[in-house]
């Protein structure tokens, strides 16, 4: 696996592979990978070459968030990727990614979607993850990019902006991973304590719960959310909110014309923001 920081390293690599006429797919990470992240890369992988990035992107989170301790550990990450067959970790720095600085960005946003939910609570949030993720899709200019539904709004707000952008890139959806008692797999799940590691599954029970209650043809949304953020808060969460919402594009849930829905969360459990969801209805 090659190992590259720079733009001119990168797009050299890439235009040789596209020149042999081999696919290449991104799949944009914070790193601190663990198993989600390679089963994002094998994806990646079916449909050819793949380039794993790794930024801890400062614009995304807000004065006081865990920046500074989000986890850093390359060589790990880099041995992982290695073992999943990866062809390239782009890695760059922050001068390679904002050669300006971080004053007076040029900004990519997708308003609307970006102060809803989770962007009600971190406004600056998503206009970060969309001013990046442009920028990491227009240094390396793959074929296609793997992003998870763990972040459904994310994937959401990041398919608008290739569409709205017109960037020329096929967005592929990855499944959510994980742990075997149904915790989704994130890298800030080592922010929990023991015994907040074992409430943790809770959220997602919670979620299935409420999943199943639409599924049953349950349509009061407002009362599921509110009994669902209830529930969590006995069991120690502190929610940040709890949204049955159409699946797709995370309108309102009163028509929904694919009849299917996510209901989604956020909610604090010690030090740790976990968020979370699962889609119900037709097509599931
Ligand atoms: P990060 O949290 O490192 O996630 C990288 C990718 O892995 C994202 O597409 C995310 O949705 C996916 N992912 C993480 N945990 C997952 C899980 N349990 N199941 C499925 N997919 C999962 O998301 C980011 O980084 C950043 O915001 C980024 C897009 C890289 C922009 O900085």
């Amino acid at each position: 696996m090659r190992i590259v920081t720079t733009k001119a390293e990168v797009r050299a690599q890439v235009r040789r592979w596209r020149g042999a006429g081999e696919k290449v797919t991104l799949v944009p990470t914070m790193g601190a990978l663990h198993k989600a992240h390679m089963d994002l890369a094998r994806l990646a992988g079916a449909g050819g070459r793949v380039i794993v990035s790794i930024f801890v992107n400062p614009t995304q989170f807000a004065p006081g968030e865990d920046f500074e301790r989000y986890p850093r550990n390359l060589d790990a990450d880099a041995d992982l990727l290695r073992e999943a067959g990866v062809d390239l970790l782009f890695a760059p720095g922050q001068e390679d990614v904002y050669p300006r600085g971080l004053d007076d960005l040029t900004r990519v946003e997708v308003p609307g979607l970006s102060a809803d939910l989770c962007g009600a609570h971190r406004p600056t949030h998503f206009a970060g993850v969309t001013s990046v993720v442009a920028r990491l899709l227009l240094l390396t200019l793959p074929d296609a990019v793997v992003f998870g539904r763990k972040d459904y709004q994310q994937l959401v707000i990041l398919r608008r902006m290739t569409e709205d952008l017109h960037i020329p890139v096929e967005v592929i959806e990855g499944p959510i991973t994980r742990e075997k008692d149904g915790l989704a797999m994130s890298s800030r799940n080592r922010y929990l304590t023991e015994a907040e590691r074992r409430t943790a599954p809770l959220l997602h029970a919670e979620l299935r719960r409420c999943a199943a209650r639409i599924e049953a043809g349950e349509r009061d949304f407002p009362g599921l959310e509110e009994d669902a953020a209830d529930r969590l808060a006995e069991a120690g969460f502190a929610p940040d909110y709890v949204a049955v919402r159409r699946a797709g594009d995370l309108g309102p849930p009163a028509v929904s014309p694919t009849g299917e829905w996510v209901v989604l969360a956020a909610a604090w459990l010690g030090s740790a923001r976990l968020i979370d969801n699962v889609v119900c209805g037709a097509g599931s």
